[in-house]
This record gives C-alpha cells, structure tokens and sequence, in this order.
C-alpha cells in the first residue's frame, strides 16, 4: 500500500515537472564559477522569477535550460535539453536581425519550422497586436527604440505560442507603464495558455506581482539563497499591488537581497499550489 502510494508520487512529480536543474554547477572556460549547487524544479504551468545581484547566473541558468549551454556538473531536466523546441527564449539584448523588417524578424521561429511568410501572416500580426507594435512591420531594428527593440523580441517569442517561456529581464527597457501594461498582458496570456514561465528580473515589484514563487539569487559563486512562494490568487490586479500583502513580500525579498535572514515569523518555503 505504501509502495503504491510512493511510486504514484513519483509519478505525479515526473509528470507534472516542466524544468528541474539537480546539484548544477557552471564553471565557464575562463574559470569563472558562475554557479555552484543549484537545485531548482519548476512545474508544468507555474510562473517563476529569478531575481538577483548583477552576475549571479540568473541567465546562465535561463541558458542551461534552454540547452544553449552545458553544466559542467549535475544534471538538467528540460525539453531543450532533449532536443524539443517547445520553448521559447527572450534574451536580456533584444538579438534582432538588423537587416530584417520587424515581420521578417518576427517571422523567423515560423520560418525555421518550414513554415511561409504568407501561411504565418496572422499569427505573427497576433503576436505584434500583443505587443502593441501594429503598423510597425515594415520597419527596422534601427528605426525602432531601444523598449520596442524588446517588444519585437516578445513577439517571436510568442508567435510559436510555446510551453515554455524562457524570459531574460524581457521588460528592463521600458517605461513604467509600458511595463505595467505588459505584465498584465504577460499575466493574461499566461493564464490563458498555461505556460511555464521562467522569468528574470531585478525588479521586485515586477517579481512578485507576476510569480508563483520568486527564487532569490547571490552571488560568487551564484546560487539559490531562498525560495519565496507569493501565496495570492490569480487574476491578480492594483489592489493587490498596493495591498500591505504585497509590501511585505518585496521587504522579504529585498531583506534576501540583502543577505539578512528573514523577517519573523518567515513565510513558507514550500513551493506555491496557486496556479491559474
Ligand atoms: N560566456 C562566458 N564566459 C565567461 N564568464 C561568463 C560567461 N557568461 C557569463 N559569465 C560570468 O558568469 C557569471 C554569471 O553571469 P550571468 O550572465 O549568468 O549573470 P546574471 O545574473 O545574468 O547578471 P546580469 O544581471 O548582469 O545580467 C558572471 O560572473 C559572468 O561574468
Ligand atoms: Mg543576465
């Protein structure tokens, strides 16, 4: 009976597991130790962020899942890893072609799939409606501002509509209500396709208005100093962001970034059930 009961737990964690990174460290070629020990699992559907001093690997990690680097030890468990391109990445520089129009930029994850500019056509204005960048098409990375830059990265992101979303300081670039408009987008998208997101960010308030759980970095070496389940129902909206609630769990956060040991009585360290 116990038997039972164990291999059907292990069941439900094999399947309902999205990315799970066990004892990885990451030692570049130059001898940097960019990480040490990190253990980390993220569920099929759950929304996490990174955040963390400048350096502390929160895109090493980003680059570890997505299979475009490889640990030096321990073991990671992601689709990329096995070759499956169900993941999408927005990296921390937007990484347009600069030669190439916004449709054409946008396009490319499509194209790569074999996939024609005329069959994609809809998908990708979809995606550039999402991102507000309608009537931009034809323009080009030069023409465009360093925020839209970025938008036209989310939108190849979006446009293959992914399981995972794999997302670098994706909203670093823009003004406040550029990013507030985005997040509630992000959020609403989010709910809507049950991605699994991984999202990085040094803001926050961005953290935890968005996540599930905000997994807090330090670093030299980088690794996992705490893991923060933010325990609030989705949707979520202004009366949350300025509720006592949330004040307290940024004061959490930034006393971890600060390497002071948490506020008592401390929240839970179990990772968060609230999924959309
Ligand atoms: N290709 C590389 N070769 C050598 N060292 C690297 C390489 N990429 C990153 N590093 C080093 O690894 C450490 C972690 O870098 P990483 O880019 O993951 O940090 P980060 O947390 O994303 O920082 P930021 O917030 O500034 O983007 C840093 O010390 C960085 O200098
Ligand atoms: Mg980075």
């Amino acid at each position: 009976m116990l038997a039972k009961a164990a291999l059907r737990d292990f069941y439900e964690s094999i399947m309902s597991t999205a990315i799970a990174l066990h004892q990885v460290n990451k030692v570049y070629a130059n001898g940097t130790v960019a990480l040490r020990g990190i253990d980390l699992t993220i569920r099929k559907g759950e929304f996490v962020s990174l955040v963390g001093p400048s350096g502390c690997g929160k895109s090493t990690v980003l680059k570890l899942t997505a299979g475009l680097s490889t640990p030096t030890q321990g073991y990671i468990e992601s689709p990329a890893v096995v070759g499956d391109r169900d993941l999408a990445f927005v990296f921390q520089d937007a990484a347009l072609m600069p030669w190439a129009t916004v449709l054409d930029n946008v396009h490319l994850p499509l194209k790569l799939k074999g996939q024609s500019l005329r069959a994609s056509r809809s998908r990708i204005q979809a995606a550039l409606n999402l991102v507000a960048l309608q009537g931009f098409e034809h323009s080009y990375p030069r023409q465009l501002s360093g925020g839209m830059k970025m938008r036209v990265s989310i939108a190849r992101a979006l446009v293959t509509n992914p399981h995972i979303l794999l997302m670098d300081e994706p909203f670093g670039a823009l003004d406040e209500m550029s990013r507030s408009r985005l997040n509630g987008e992000l959020l609403h998208l989010w709910e809507q396709y049950h991605w699994t997101v991984v999202f990085v960010t040094h803001n926050i308030y961005e953290a935890v208005y968005l996540s599930n759980r905000v997994v807090v970095m330090a670093a030299q070496p980088g690794r996992i100093v705490a893991e923060i389940p933010i325990e609030v129902p989705y949707p979520r909206d202004e009366e949350f962001r300025t509720s006592p609630q949330f004040n307290q769990y940024c004061r959490d956060i930034a006393h971890c970034l600060a390497g002071e040991a948490m506020p008592t009585p401390p929240l839970s360290t179990t990772p968060s059930t609230a999924t959309p």
